[in-house]
């Protein structure tokens, strides 16, 4: 699959997806970003750049942290991710937010305007994220710094899912995706630079930065039922799997899917699991 045709499909997803993105009674998105501004740290007055803000998990907080003196800008390659941002800034009464719209891969703005670029579970969506890392370390000031967070990738671990569940999807159901959405394909494409830290401090050395810190921590992951989990799994990168499946199939792995969520709770009370997230800081070299 060519990049620009790549790109339309994840546009039109996070279109899809952006009513509903993140707000199903599933905590992760909110949690992972509090917590990758905690490790970013931003200070009062800083100017950030927010890369496929989405709803604004990180650059909300990050905004709160700058405070009045500090402007955040949260760009999204969705029209309706921006559009809904907006309406999440306002409602809580966070003014120091710009948003635009704008491939995270070439962002057309100003070279070294920035003290921080953040980026959570959207450079993964980069057809080609290292080459965008130089260009972010281009918008940096000097002794700016990056940070973001993916998904601890291990090659038999499907993209967007703790490792528990990779056995409930049956490789057959796969064969029904184009070549380029296998999980094996996308790995090999998007994300073996991420996997191995050695590979992707080395990758971040050579895009202009230093002092590479990778911290792999659990995110503990809430759900009020194993049918909002599966409701909510098609508003973010997992849409773009179900999207491909035939109904039957689709019916079957949601039914599956419920089972074994459901299965985990306890006492009626929410599905709780611990996925493994990986933040990643870095700081400009000059
Ligand atoms: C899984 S969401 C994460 C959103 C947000 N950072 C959060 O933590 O909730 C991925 C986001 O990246 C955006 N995205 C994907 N490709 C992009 C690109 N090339 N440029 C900018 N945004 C992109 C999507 O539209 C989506 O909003």
């Amino acid at each position: 699959m060519d990049s620009t045709l790549y790109k339309t499909k994840v546009t039109d997803a996070f279109n899809e997806a952006a009513a509903t993105y993140d707000r199903l009674g599933v905590e992760f998105f909110t949690p992972m970003g509090a917590r990758l501004v905690e490790l970013a740290a931003p200070q009062p007055g800083q100017r950030l750049l927010d890369v496929g803000c989405g709803l604004g998990a990180t650059l909300l907080p990050a905004a709160a942290r700058i405070g009045p003196q500090g402007t955040a800008l949260g760009i999204d390659i969705a029209q309706a991710m921006i559009e809904e941002a907006a309406r999440e800034a306002g409602r809580q009464g966070i003014g120091n937010v710009e948003l635009r719209v704008m491939d995270g891969e070439h962002p057309d703005l100003p070279a070294r305007s920035f003290d921080l670029v953040l980026g959570s579970y959207s450079v993964i969506f980069l057809p080609d994220a290292r080459a965008a890392l130089a260009r972010y370390a281009g918008l940096l000031r000097d002794g700016g710094r990056i940070a973001f967070t993916s998904p601890v990738f291990t090659r038999d671990t499907f993209p967007f899912l703790p490792p528990m569940f990779t056995e409930l999807i049956p490789m057959s159901l796969l064969d029904h995706l184009p070549a380029a959405w296998h999980p094996e394909q996308l790995h090999r494409q998007l994300h073996s630079w991420l996997e191995v830290p050695a590979d992707l401090t080395a990758a971040l050395d050579k895009a202009g930065f230093t002092d590479v810190r990778i911290t792999d921590e659990n995110v503990p992951m809430t759900a009020v039922s194993g049918e909002a989990w599966v409701d909510w799994s098609h508003t973010q990168g997992m849409r773009l799997l179900w999207q491909h499946l035939p109904g039957p199939e689709a019916a079957a792995l949601r039914a599956r899917l419920i089972t074994a969520l459901d299965a985990l709770r306890e006492d009626g009370g929410p599905v709780r699991i611990e996925v493994p997230v990986r933040y990643v800081t870095a700081t400009v070299a000059r």
